[in-house]
C-alpha cells in the first residue's frame, strides 16, 4: 500500500515490511498521524486526547465515513460501522445476531479463517458447509450446494494464510451474503450486491489493529436479535454512529487518512491494478521456476497474499535469512498453519519497488523474485490466550502509559479550568466537570504535589463561578 518512495525516505531505516497484518501503511499517513498525535487539525490537542463527543472528533468521524462511502461507492442503504474489536469478534457476533438455534447458515470453507468462523457459528445454530477447499485449500471450490433455507451465506473473500481469493462473490446465493473481507477490503472495487454485511479487521488494509470496519445493509441489521447487550447488536453501532461507548478514536482517524490516501492514488480501481501487477510479478516467476512452487491454483490466486514453497526447507531458510539481511521483514508464514508448510508473501501491499529491485534468481538461493514467509514445518504453535485476536498495539501502549501515570492520577481527581484543585481524596465521587488528568503532575504546582504525596486532601479554593461537586 505504501508508495514507492516510502522505505527510502526515512534514511533507509524503514524496512520493507511484508507482514500480513498489522501491515505496512503509507508513510504519508504515518507522518500525518504523527502530527495529529500532537495537534489534531490545528486544534492544539492531539487525537488521543480529544473527547469522542467533541466537535473535532465528530469531524474526524464524519470525514472518515464520507471517504469510505466515496471510495467504496457505498450508498445510504448501507451503514458504516466502527466496531472496537478485530475480525474474530464478528465470527461470533454475526451468528449471535442473525442465527437462531433452529436456523441454518451456509458457510463457504476455504481455509483457516473460514474454519474459525464456522466453529463460532456452530455455537449458535446449524452450519451447512456449502463448499470446502479441504484438505489443501489451494483453490476456491467451483461447486456450491445450498441448504434449503439459509439465514445468510458466509464467505471469506481472501484467505490470508493459503493465499486464495474469490474473484467474485459466491453466485446465486439464496440469502444475504456475509463476508469476512479482512485481508482484501479496499484492495479492489467493492462488490456490494447481495451483501447483508461485510466485516474487516483494519490492521491489514486500513489502519491499526483492534478495530473493524463493518459495511452493512441497514435493513439486514434490523433483522438481528434485539435481546442482546447493546454492544453485541450491529443496530446499536448504526443508530449511534459507532458512539455508544468510547470508540477507538485514533484508529478511526488513521482509517480516514488511509482511505483518503487511496482516493488520492486513484481509488480502488488503481489499487486493484497495482496489486495485480505486483502479484503477477511473483506468480510469473513461480510458474517458470523449478525450485519454487506456488500454493494457490490459477483462478483462485490471491492478489494480496502470494503463498509459495521452496524445493527444500534449506532453500526457504536461505532465502528468508537473505531477505532479512536486505531489510525485508515479516515474511515467515502464519503460525497457526500446523499442517501446511507453505511459503508465502504478502507482496501486493509492498511498494512495487520492493518486488522489482530484488528480482533475479541468483539472489535468493537460486530462486525467488522475492521474499516470503515460511511456516514452521509441522509445528502447531498456539496463540497465547491474550492473542486470540490481533491485539491493539495502541491500546497496549496506552495501558502501559496509564500505569506509569497512576501515581500522578492519585494526586488529584480533577481540576477546574481555572486551575483550581478540587479534591484529591481517594474514593472521591466522580466530578461532573471532568478534565483529563493525564498530565496532572505537570498541572499541579510543586508544593501541591508535595502536599498530595503526604496524603493530605487538596481543598478547593473556588471562585464564585466554580464549585466542587462533593
Ligand atoms: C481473513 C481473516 N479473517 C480474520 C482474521 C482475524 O483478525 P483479527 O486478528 O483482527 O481478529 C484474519 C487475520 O488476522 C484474517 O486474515
Amino acid at each position: 500500500m505504501s508508495s514507492g518512495a516510502d522505505a527510502a525516505s526515512d534514511g533507509g531505516r524503514r524496512k520493507l515490511n511484508f507482514s500480513s497484518g498489522p501491515a505496512v501503511l503509507p508513510e504519508q499517513v504515518l507522518r500525518r498521524a504523527q502530527q495529529a498525535l500532537i495537534d489534531l487539525d490545528g486544534s492544539g490537542i492531539g487525537i488521543l486526547e480529544h473527547s469522542h463527543r467533541g466537535p473535532e472528533f465528530a469531524r474526524v468521524l464524519e470525514r472518515t465515513e464520507a471517504a469510505i462511502r466515496e471510495v467504496g461507492g457505498i450508498d445510504d442503504s448501507f451503514a458504516i460501522l466502527f466496531v472496537t474489536a478485530g475480525a474474530t469478534h464478528h465470527f461470533s457476533m454475526v451468528p449471535q445476531s442473525f442465527l437462531a438455534e433452529d436456523q441454518t447458515a451456509d458457510y463457504c470453507h476455504t481455509g483457516v479463517w473460514s474454519g474459525k468462523a464456522i466453529d463460532e457459528a456452530r455455537r449458535y445454530g446449524i452450519v451447512h458447509v456449502a463448499c470446502s477447499g479441504e484438505p489443501e485449500f489451494a483453490a476456491i471450490p467451483a461447486t456450491l450446494t445450498w441448504s434449503a433455507s439459509p439465514r445468510y451465506v458466509h464467505y471469506t473473500s481472501n484467505e490470508t494464510i493459503y493465499g486464495t481469493q474469490w474473484t467474485a462473490p459466491p453466485a446465486a446465493a439464496p440469502a444475504p451474503l456475509v463476508c469476512d473481507a479482512s485481508s482484501d477490503v479496499f484492495s479492489r472495487p467493492l462488490a456490494l450486491a447481495n451483501h447483508g454485511l461485510i466485516y474487516a479487521g483494519a490492521q491489514k488494509n486500513l489502519g491499526p489493529s483492534g478495530i473493524s470496519l463493518v459495511i452493512a445493509r441497514k435493513d439486514f441489521i434490523e433483522t438481528g436479535r434485539k435481546d442482546l447487550p447493546p454492544l453485541a447488536q450491529y443496530r446499536t453501532f448504526a443508530r449511534e454512529h459507532s458512539l455508544h461507548n468510547t470508540p477507538n478514536t485514533f484508529a478511526i482517524y488513521v482509517i480516514g487518512e488511509v482511505v483518503a490516501w487511496i482516493r488520492e492514488q486513484g481509488g480502488l480501481t488503481e489499487m486493484a491494478a497495482r496489486n495485480t501487477r505486483k502479484a503477477s510479478l511473483l506468480y510469473d516467476f513461480l510458474d517458470q521456476s523449478k525450485r519454487w512452487r506456488g500454493h494457490a491454483r490459477p483462478g483462485s490466486r490471491s492478489m494480496m497474499n502470494v503463498t509459495f514453497r521452496g524445493a527444500t526447507k534449506e532453500l526457504e531458510e536461505t532465502m528468508l535469512s537473505r531477505a532479512e539481511e536486505r531489510g525485508m521483514s515479516g515474511l515467515r508464514g502464519h503460525r497457526s498453519t500446523s499442517s501446511s508448510s507453505s511459503t508465502r508473501s504478502s507482496a501486493p501491499r509492498q511498494p512495487e519497488r520492493g518486488l522489482r529491485a530484488e528480482r533475479g534468481p541468483a539472489r535468493w538461493g537460486g530462486g525467488s523474485a522475492f521474499v516470503s514467509r515460511v511456516t514452521a514445518e509441522g509445528r502447531n504453535v498456539q496463540r497465547p490466550p491474550t492473542q486470540h485476536s490481533t491485539p491493539c498495539a495502541t491500546q497496549r501502549t496506552a495501558v502501559e502509559a496509564t500505569a506509569r501515570r497512576k501515581a500522578a492520577r492519585r494526586l488529584a481527581r480533577a481540576v477546574t479550568p481555572l486551575g483550581t484543585t478540587v479534591s484529591t481524596r481517594a474514593g472521591a465521587r466522580s466530578t461532573p466537570l471532568c478534565i483529563r488528568v493525564a498530565r496532572m503532575s505537570e498541572i499541579l504546582s510543586r508544593p501541591a504535589r508535595r502536599r498530595a504525596r503526604r496524603g493530605r486532601a487538596l481543598r478547593a479554593t473556588c471562585s464564585g463561578a466554580w464549585r466542587p461537586h462533593s
